[in-house]
């Protein structure tokens, strides 16, 4: 059996027949969107913001999205009914589509629109329980005047390379500096420190993905009555807080123990437990909404 649930614009196809044009112009440049849902007890979890997120990527690129939310929803559903038995990861792809080979969009009329669904990966257990170790890669994130990572979009070569750099280091996640040397963001995840029971986090102003996670994370921290700032972040002070931790929506919060060979002072830190409860809470309230 498969390990993958693939779809090419509402086709449902065998993962080996699934293959796209080498005319999509996702395929030849990176010119695609995508959004990552996972389910919890079946159910979708946030797929109204990640869908608010793709809008916005769409428009940063001036892609338009050929399904309307509705349709979206009841796709990813669908992906996930085909294979119910585990929680779901699901990819949504919107592609520019088949045109010329030629940088410009113009010839290309329609948007490919692709899923992919695989069960949701497990993270070791120690991960959560002691902690990960991440790096602060060398290669810097692309800035915001450039391809905005603001934007999710399939062109991640600039990841794919951190990651690379991360796991050459045994480290399962790549921090990375935007051009002028503070903290941006991971290559999938959103990073977070603690300083003196407070909360900090880059400002979206540093170029990074306003992750969905990190969404969660803001809001469980105001209802907790934990101090949360968004600001700008040195390496320096990265490197000295209490506790560090990275969210995205596969990883929920997992604490960070090491950055490179310097231990993280708590791992878990009380803070970062307090929120990985929290957002415990918040994944099982969605899934008792009916
Ligand atoms: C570059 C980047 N930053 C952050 C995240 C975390 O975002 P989310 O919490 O929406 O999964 C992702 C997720 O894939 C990502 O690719």
């Amino acid at each position: 059996m498969s390990k993958y649930i693939t779809v090419i614009n509402g086709r449902f196809l065998d993962e080996k027949d699934a293959s796209i044009s080498v005319l999509d112009h996702g395929f030849l440049f990176g010119d695609s969107i995508y959004e990552v849902v996972r389910t919890v007890k079946g159910k979708l979890f946030g797929a109204d913001r990640h869908l608010q997120r793709l809008h916005a990527s769409a428009e940063g690129l001036g892609l338009r999205l050929p399904l309307m939310d509705s349709q979206f929803l009841d796709l990813m559903r669908e992906m996930h009914q085909r294979k119910p038995d585990s929680e779901s990861y699901l990819r949504v792809i919107v592609t520019r589509g088949v045109g010329e080979l030629d940088l410009h969009p113009a010839s290309c009329n329609a948007p490919t629109v692709i899923g992919i669904a695989k069960p949701l990966p497990q993270w070791p257990a120690e991960a959560y329980a002691k902690g990960c170790k991440v790096i602060v890669a060398d290669l810097r994130r692309n800035p915001k005047n450039a391809t905005n990572p603001a934007i999710k979009s399939g062109n991640y070569l600039n990841n794919v390379l951190a990651i690379v750099e991360a796991r050459a280091q045994n480290a399962v996640e790549a921090i990375m500096l935007n051009v002028q040397g503070n903290v941006s963001e991971c290559t999938t995840s959103n990073v977070f420190l603690v300083r003196n029971g407070e909360l900090h986090t880059p400002d979206l102003g540093e170029g990074l993905l306003s992750g969905i996670t990190r969404g969660y994370v803001l809001e469980l921290a105001r209802r907790l009555n934990i101090k949360c700032a968004e600001r700008a972040i040195t390496r320096e002070e990265l490197l000295g807080a209490d506790e560090v931790f990275i969210t995205s929506t596969t990883r929920d919060i997992m604490p960070v123990a090491l950055i490179g060979d310097a231990r993280v002072k708590h791992s878990p830190g009380p803070v970062t437990m307090r929120l990985m409860e929290g957002m415990k809470q918040v994944l099982a309230d969605a899934a008792n909404l009916s």
